[in-house]
């Protein structure tokens, strides 16, 4: 728009301008209605009980990152029965199908399919047969939504002004999945990509995002501090490295309570500490390490120079020695999740459309992380949180717990509203390449 704006008049303009806004004229109110006829299609006996037998399924069988292939089987072939065509494999065990002619425009939709290494300690039906892993983090319900919405979408596929791209990535739990997919080219072509993650903390059938950073960027770094071990009645013939640590752990506190502007959110924790097994020997080396936030990359590249120097300044403090390892290679950081201004208007007005203005809330920032944000680091991204809590079956443990449960109830909304953000924008688009 910018580039032509000096050969128009001033109304013309504003005319221009009305048209850009996804949101005018007669098709807002047929997509109203049809969003609404969404969620009943959604909702309907036998569309449930589907949605609750896929996501059961996954639930039963759940696969770590890069591992997930039953998932990704159940995928393709719930896609091949609603005549849905993919790519296969996409970041090792990814799919990204489409809908619609093929044409432009084309708009993404994202679930991740990984789960936990987390003991499920929920007793039911449909506990995880696989010992030691369990889907805490929703994600088996992230893909039942999205194939939700493939068979919406499917069924609609005469009122698609353009192309769905759907993206079911693997590794979403620390391993930078989303950026192994664009990588193989998810995102060829797509101009603006929306998603979901389910959220206990808010009641069944609500939505809460926010315009801008909604949660952090992360790293990781983990530490070998090398001392010399010894006799504990002699620390005078050793080189402590337990001191050591203490003494550097307690260091790196004051990067974010001393160096850092009060006004910016940064964190520094640290999650393990290992080291010595006997109570009168002093050891030789020790292991630490932990996660650091923040929001942009400025923030990332100082915390990450300072951890290294604030840990081998304090071994050699303490005539020790420390390796400090980011792990980058295996374990990308991700960057901050920003949601775009007007792609997050988007979704919420189609949010409003279907659940009603008083079960949106504005989410407030926080220092979890999401791979989605790989995606909104290359285009109009949005990323909203979807309820899940229901207080009468207990829906209320948190994300990541071994107690977690899921309200399926949250099964249809979501598939509706992944359905109807797509089809809402690609209607806004599709109009605004014939204004201008
Ligand atoms: C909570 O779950 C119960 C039992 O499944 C159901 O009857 C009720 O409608 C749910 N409440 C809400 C607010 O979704
Ligand atoms: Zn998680
Ligand atoms: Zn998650």
């Amino acid at each position: 728009m910018e580039r032509v704006v000096p050969l128009f008049c001033f109304s013309l303009l504003v005319l221009l301008a009305t048209c850009s806004s996804p949101y005018h004229g007669a098709w807002a109110l047929q997509s109203e209605t049809l969003t609404r006829e969404l969620l009943e299609s959604a909702r309907d006996p036998d569309f449930l009980d589907w949605l609750r037998r896929v996501r059961r399924r996954i639930h039963e069988y759940p696969e770590l990152a890069f591992q997930e292939e039953l998932t990704s089987e159940l995928i393709r072939s719930e896609l091949d029965s609603l005549g849905i065509e993919y790519a296969w494999p996409v970041a090792k065990t990814g799919v990204v199908a489409t809908i619609g002619s093929g044409a432009q425009p084309w708009f993404g939709l994202r679930a991740d399919m990984d789960a936990l290494p987390i003991q499920e300690l929920v007793e039911w039906e449909h506990k995880s047969k696989i010992d030691g892993k369990m889907h805490a983090c929703g994600h088996d319900a992230h893909v039942t939504m999205l194939l939700g919405a493939a068979k919406l979408l499917q069924n609609n596929r005469d009122k698609l002004k353009g192309t769905v791209k759907l993206v079911f990535q693997p590794g979403e739990e620390g391993y930078a999945g989303a950026h192994y997919m664009i990588q193989d080219g998810a995102l060829d072509g797509v101009q603006a990509i929306f998603a979901l993650h389910v959220d206990p903390a808010l009641p069944t059938g609500s939505l809460s995002g926010k315009p801008g950073p909604m949660l952090a960027g992360s790293g990781r770094f983990s530490v070998i501090i090398q001392g010399k071990g010894g006799h504990a009645a002699s620390p005078h013939k050793t080189r402590d490295p337990i001191v050591a640590l203490s003494m550097t752990i307690l260091a790196l506190q004051h990067i974010v309570s001393r160096e850092t502007d009060p006004l910016e959110a940064r964190v520094v924790s640290i999650g393990f500490v290992q080291g010595g097994e006997a109570l009168n020997v002093i050891p030789e080396t020790v292991k630490f390490g932990g996660t650091f936030r923040f929001m942009n990359s400025e923030s990332y590249s100082y915390l990450k120079q300072r951890i290294k120097e604030v840990i081998e300044t304090q071994a050699t403090v303490h005539h020790c020695t420390a390796v400090v390892d980011f792990m980058e290679d295996k374990l990308k950081p991700y960057p901050a999740t920003i949601n775009h201004p007007t792609m997050y208007e988007h979704a919420k007005r189609v949010g409003e459309n279907l659940l009603g203005e008083q079960n949106m809330q504005l989410h407030t920032m926080i220092m979890a992380a999401e791979d989605f944000s790989f995606y909104a680091q290359k285009i109009p991204a949005a990323f909203f949180m979807i309820g899940t809590r229901n207080e009468t079956m207990k829906s209320v443990k948190g994300l990541h717990s071994p107690h977690f449960v899921m309200d399926e109830d949250v099964l249809p909304v979501g598939a509706s509203l992944h359905a109807a953000v797509a089809l809402a924008y690609l209607d806004g688009r599709a109009e605004n390449s014939v204004a201008t």
